[in-house]
């Protein structure tokens, strides 16, 4: 392991059926004024809204509410919840949702009592705040991004064609508590549940096909990959096996809470990639992220053609004897590629709304990375684009 790095990460977590009581022992930490976020409903429909309000009640809280957080929250949502977090006079932000509700939460925290534009601020300019931020905590309903234990946040401008995420370094930022109940997630739609465990998978591949050092971090991402294409065509079948879908809820947050990074090279490329779809086409972040994978990873193979063929080994399984470093590769691809499609994944660009017309947005809107096994260039990334219509 090559890197040095200081680690901290201040999440406290409730995990398990009866996490949300995790309530109780949070909120008297916090003032009275409670901003309650969420998004477009699911959360009352499946009565997950009434708990979180019974329990807000009974610790005495103020309850101001800010609903109709969309997914991939958008600039103009985030300079109303401002509005509605001044209002209230907020001592703690309750996100109640997934991932987009998530990092809206922490961009009104960081923005509350900020005097400049967050979207210029924070998004352009990546600053770290430099005002007092809002305590943040999450009910988490969705398992995908990892944002209920990091300091990322992903807001999208459309007029600016623009989809950016934040990761704040302050710690203030990341949420001071999480509750992780899996039996919240059997709600989700089908189509939601897979994406969110693409995204999953993505993010630790991020990590994992970047440097070339031995690094406890990609033997632990082995790990958790393994555990993920297990539990992934479990919960398929079965989206309410509670073995399953809780094994994946805690891989979700593994998988993005800084700690695999640590010590290592990581890329983001497929993210960027995935980003500039979701900027155009404002689809679905797993779903975007998968229709790219597939040719951008077999357009970097043969420049990381060691860690492919043990990602081949070591993850799918793949048997080794008397093939080429290639072949062994290919095949980890290959069986890659067989499980997205035996979950249901979108696998091109096209199907989330894309086309040819679109080919020299996208490619603009595609931030390009340095730390993957490739440094694409604007044609690489066109090529990509144009394999996934
Ligand atoms: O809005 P409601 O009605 O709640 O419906 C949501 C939404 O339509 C629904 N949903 C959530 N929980 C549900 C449910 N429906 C039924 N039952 C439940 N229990 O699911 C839909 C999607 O929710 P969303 O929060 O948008 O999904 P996700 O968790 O995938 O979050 C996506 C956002 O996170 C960003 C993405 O870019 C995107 O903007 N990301 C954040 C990251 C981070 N903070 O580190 C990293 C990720 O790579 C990602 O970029
Ligand atoms: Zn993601």
């Amino acid at each position: 392991m090559l890197g040095n790095f200081t680690y901290c990460n201040p999440t406290k977590l409730y995990f398990g059926k009866d996490a949300l009581n995790g309530l109780n022992a949070e909120l008297p930490k916090y003032g009275k004024n409670v901003l309650l976020v969420y998004g477009g409903g699911s959360i009352k429909k499946n009565g997950i809204y009434d708990k979180v309000v019974a329990l807000l009640k009974a610790n005495g809280k103020e309850i101001y509410e800010d609903a109709g957080v969309m997914p991939n929250p958008t600039v103009e949502k985030l300079y109303e919840g401002v509005e509605r977090a001044r209002k209230a006079n907020a001592d703690l932000i309750l996100a109640v949702g997934g991932g987009s509700v998530c990092d809206y939460a922490k961009a009104v925290s960081v923005s509350v009592h900020c005097d400049e534009d967050p979207w210029e601020k924070y998004f352009i300019r990546f600053e770290e705040p430099s005002c007092e931020t809002l305590p943040v905590g999450c009910v988490l309903t969705m398992v995908g991004t990892g944002s209920e234990m990091n300091g990322g946040s992903v807001i999208t401008n459309h007029k600016a064609k623009l989809k950016i995420g934040h990761v704040f370094a302050y710690e203030k930022i990341f949420p001071r508590f999480s509750i992780l109940n899996p039996e919240f997630t059997y709600t989700l739609p089908r189509y939601q549940m897979i994406a969110g465990f693409y995204d999953i998978m993505s993010h630790i591949l991020e990590q994992y096909f970047s440097g070339t050092d031995d690094n406890t971090s990609d033997y632990i991402m082995e790990g958790l990959l393994r555990s993920l294409i297990h539990s992934a065509l479990v919960a398929s079948e079965n989206p309410t096996d509670y073995e399953a879908r809780s094994n994946i809820m805690w891989t979700a947050t593994w998988a993005l809470n800084t700690l695999i990074a640590k010590g290592k090279d990581t890329d983001w490329e497929v993210h960027m990639l995935g980003q500039a779809v979701g900027a155009i086409t404002d689809a679905t972040h797993g779903m975007t992220l998968a229709a790219v994978s597939m040719p951008y990873y077999r357009m970097i193979m043969p420049y990381g053609l060691p860690k492919f063929k043990r990602y081949a080994i070591n993850v799918w399984g793949i048997d080794p004897a008397g093939k080429t470093d290639e072949k062994i590769a290919e095949e980890g691809l290959a069986a890659m590629e067989d499980w997205m499609k035996k979950l249901g994944l979108v696998m091109n660009i096209s199907d989330l709304g894309a086309n040819e017309g679109m080919l020299d947005d996208l490619t603009e809107a595609t931030l390009i990375m340095q730390g993957g096994y490739k440094v694409l260039t604007k044609e690489d990334v066109r090529a990509i684009f144009k394999a996934s219509l």
